[in-house]
């Protein structure tokens, strides 16, 4: 029985593909483009495809039950109608809330979310609020090379959680069962302000890193750097600011799944000193 692993290349697929291997499941990986796909374990098939043209994933679907699932919510659907008539019994997805949308009535939807659901296979989704990866999207390339953060709302608390950990929940969503047709909200295990974070970096990689509070318009620009849709920034920059001075939800769903704690910023930091020195 083989698992597909879409976003195999990136922060959670990367760790979700070693912890299925550690299962002894047969593994294929998803990419766009098989020649970034470096780094990967021994073991794995990687299998080219692109999400946002439905018709590269039936032969990367070939022979394939079970799916870890990104997608966006312009090709949520079509990505699960290809899933279902590759025969895929089970579906892992992870969504993000930025993504939720209101409908008419003002009820919170979310597409990816809705698709899964309706896709026919058994489903479990998965939640993950913000990711302690993005640390390095944001902030690793000014600490390498000053020892600085220019980054807005210093003072808004996340509870950041280890992309390690939403992957051993997810690898047991695939690989166990008891998971169908739950949703899991994922945090880390601390409510954190973004100083704090950027200081807990800083004992890591044993510095002193200052954080110069940048106006809103600026982190639209860094984020608009990284390719991320307008919209997205908005939502985004909208949710930090919601979370200032405001406690972080931390839920205890990786030690009720896994059977042990999420682990702390400290620890995700003291994992990647590599990518801040
Ligand atoms: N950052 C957060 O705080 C946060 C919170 C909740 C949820 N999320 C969601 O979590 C998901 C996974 O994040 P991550 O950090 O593991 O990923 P990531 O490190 O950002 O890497 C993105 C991955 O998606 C793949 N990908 C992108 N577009 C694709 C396409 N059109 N077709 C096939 N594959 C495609 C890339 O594969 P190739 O480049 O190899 O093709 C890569 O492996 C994302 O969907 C994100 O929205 C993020």
């Amino acid at each position: 029985m083989t698992t597909l692993v879409m976003g195999a290349t990136g922060a959670i697929g990367r760790a979700l593909v070693a912890e299925l291997l550690s299962r002894g499941q047969s593994v294929a990986a998803l990419t766009r483009d098989a020649g970034r796909a470096t780094g990967l374990p021994g073991g794995v098939e990687v299998r080219q495809g692109d999400f946002r043209r439905p018709q590269t994933l039936k032969r990367a679907l070939e022979g394939v039950e079970r799916v870890y699932m990104l997608a966006d919510p312009d090709v949520a659907h079509t990505v699960a109608e290809s899933l279902r008539q590759a025969g895929v019994k089970r579906i892992v997805a992870v969504v993000s809330a930025v993504l939720d949308e209101r409908d008419a009535r003002g009820r919170v939807r979310n597409v990816i979310e809705d698709a899964v659901r309706g896709s026919g296979a058994e489903w479990t989704i998965l939640r993950p609020r913000a990711f302690a990866s993005n640390a390095v999207t944001w902030w690793s390339r000014t600490i390498r090379l000053h020892r600085g953060v220019h980054w807005v709302y210093p003072q808004a608390r996340l509870s950041p959680i280890r992309e390690a950990d939403v992957a051993a929940v997810a690898a047991a969503a695939l690989t166990e069962d008891g998971h169908a047709g739950r949703t899991y909200m994922l945090t880390g295990p601390e409510s954190l302000t973004q100083a704090e974070q950027v200081e807990i970096i800083g004992r890591a990689i044993g510095a002193e890193i200052s954080y110069h509070e940048i106006p809103r318009e600026q982190a639209e620009e860094v984020l608009g750097d990284h390719g991320i849709p307008a919209e997205i920034i908005r939502k985004l920059l909208d949710t930090l600011e919601a979370a200032v001075d405001t406690d972080a939800q931390v839920t205890s769903t990786v030690q009720q799944v896994t059977n042990r704690p999420a682990r702390t910023f400290a620890r995700w930091a003291a994992e990647h000193v590599n990518d801040f020195r």
